[in-house]
């Protein structure tokens, strides 16, 4: 699989552990599920997983953007 295609993926499943975290913190309040509070804490991990993951493909753009870091190592003259 290429890069690009792992990344569209990565930011998929991220939206959609970003939207079930909120949701089920919100419908916790609600209803107080012991079921919906388990779903939050395992969706919790596969977040942060998707995080790491969504870094490390963006790692050249952070480097370059956030980092202030020249694109490619300069090569020093013999
Ligand atoms: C969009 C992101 C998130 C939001 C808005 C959010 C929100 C919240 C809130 C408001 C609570 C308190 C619930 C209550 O006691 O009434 C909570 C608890 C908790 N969340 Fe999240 N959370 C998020 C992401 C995560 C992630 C990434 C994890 C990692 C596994 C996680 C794991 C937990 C756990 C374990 C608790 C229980 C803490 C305790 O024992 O009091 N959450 N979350």
């Amino acid at each position: 699989m290429n890069k690009r295609k792992l990344l569209l993926i990565t930011n998929i499943v991220l939206l959609l552990a970003f939207l079930t975290q909120t949701t089920t913190v919100i419908l916790f309040q609600i209803i107080k599920s012991k079921l919906v509070f388990e779903i939050h804490k395992t969706n919790g991990l596969v977040f942060i997983l998707a995080l790491i993951l969504h870094a490390y493909l963006n790692w050249s753009w952070i480097r370059v953007n956030i980092l202030k870091r020249s694109k490619k190592p300069e090569i020093t003259p013999a």
